[in-house]
């Protein structure tokens, strides 16, 4: 057995079942042993799946066309750009990379910060970023990030879609929603009922924090009562409020300028469509997607999709407008179409950037797969 499955199970021991947003927590992050702590080359050919960073350099150089569009606008001496989910550096690179080679008058005026809780990540990160090592500032938590303020952007891609969720059902016999736990059985994981609130004996701050006022509610989402009245037996649900949290975080944090996100994702309401009903959440091993997300602890990567609108609402209470939530599509194209326009300062098309392009957005491919959130202050 190996090691994080020994962790695991000795932590789920006494209390009988963990939440599966901890089961998934310590699977991905788990000091030493969770999947992303682990491997840095698990995005791209080689890895378990394809990211629009692993495509090639071209999204990267999008993005900082863009920034420096909107760093323009807002007149600022000195700005910061700052990257969470930065994995192995290689946006980061793609970004300074190109604010060297076509605008280094602003490159003068930049800081480049990662917000990184991982040391092991951020040393492969200082390894891949050490050209501009004087321009690059780690973070380890918005705390730190905030002490300064930023002034410019802060942006992610693929970071909210990875992060713990808690798995909710509807039991439509009890007309109640339950969260599905993680239990042991044998050799392996299983799921099983989580004890409400109020059946449990012991109320954990977790527990009291995610469980619903009413029963026919689920945390985070408003649902209509007629909706419920359809909702098949066991329909399921994510609720993912780290997310919600970081982004709460960010908007406090964002002085000036604009906050960002590309991930896998749908508005609340897009949640209980029908071809919805096991839920978002999936587990990618070797370029293979997987239902089986208990198997392989560690080994595979396990995501599930971001509720827009829950962020969308915290980014509001903080003050910030909305910009947007467009395709991926959408918002590179759109930037592509100022970038052809505008050639001598973004650079040549080769015939590999073209194809870049096409992955990134063909909707078949990336294109419609991601979505863009944009707000700004
Ligand atoms: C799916 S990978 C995406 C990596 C990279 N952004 C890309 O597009 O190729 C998600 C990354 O987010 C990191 N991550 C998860 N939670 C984080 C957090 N709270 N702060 C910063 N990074 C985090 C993971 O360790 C992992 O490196």
């Amino acid at each position: 057995m190996n090691k994080l499955r020994e962790i695991i199970r000795r932590e789920i021991g006494p209390c009988g079942a963990i939440s599966f947003a901890r089961f998934m927590e310590l699977s991905l992050y788990c000091p030493e042993f969770g999947y992303y702590e682990r491997l840095a080359n698990t995005p791209g050919r080689g890895g378990d799946f394809y990211t629009s960073v692993s495509a090639g350099s071209l999204f990267g150089r999008l993005l900082a066309f863009q920034f420096a569009r909107w760093i323009e606008e807002t007149g600022l001496e000195r700005f910061q750009l700052i990257e969470a989910g930065a994995h192995d550096g290689r946006l980061a690179l793609d970004v300074l990379n190109w604010f060297q080679s076509r605008r280094p008058d602003l490159l003068e005026k930049l800081q480049y910060g990662v917000l990184e809780p991982s040391l092991r990540r951020q040393r492969w990160q200082e390894k891949a970023l050490n050209p501009f090592a004087a321009r690059v500032r780690w973070f380890d938590s918005w705390e730190k990030v905030r002490r300064h303020g930023v002034r410019g952007v802060i942006f992610s891609n693929e970071l909210l879609d990875a992060m713990p969720v808690h798995r909710w059902a509807w039991d439509a016999h009890g007309r109640k929603w339950f969260e599905w736990g993680v239990a042991v059985e044998g050799a392996h994981f299983v799921w099983q009922r989580m004890p409400t609130a109020r059946e449990s004996a012991v109320e954990s701050p977790e527990s009291k924090m995610f469980s619903p006022h009413r029963a026919d509610c689920v945390p985070g989402f408003d649902l209509p009562a007629g909706l419920l009245a359809v909702l098949p037996d066991g329909f399921a649900a994510e609720i993912c409020p780290a997310a919600v949290e970081w982004w709460r975080q960010a908007a406090s944090a964002l002085k000036c300028g604009r906050l960002l996100t590309f991930d896998y994702g749908l508005t609340a309401e897009e949640f209980f469509l029908p071809q919805r009903a096991q839920g978002t959440l999936r587990a990618c091993h070797r370029h293979r997607l997987s239902d089986d997300l208990l198997a392989n602890v560690g080994e595979q990567d396990l995501s599930a999709h971001v509720n827009f609108t829950a962020l969308q609402s915290a980014g509001e209470s903080a003050g910030l407008k909305n910009e947007g939530l467009f395709s991926q599509t959408e918002f590179l194209t759109r930037i592509a179409e100022a970038a052809w326009k505008a050639r001598s300062v973004f650079g040549d098309w080769t015939p590999d950037l073209a194809r870049q392009f096409q992955t990134l957005t063909h909707p078949e491919h990336l294109g419609r797969r991601f979505r863009a959130l944009i707000q700004a202050r």
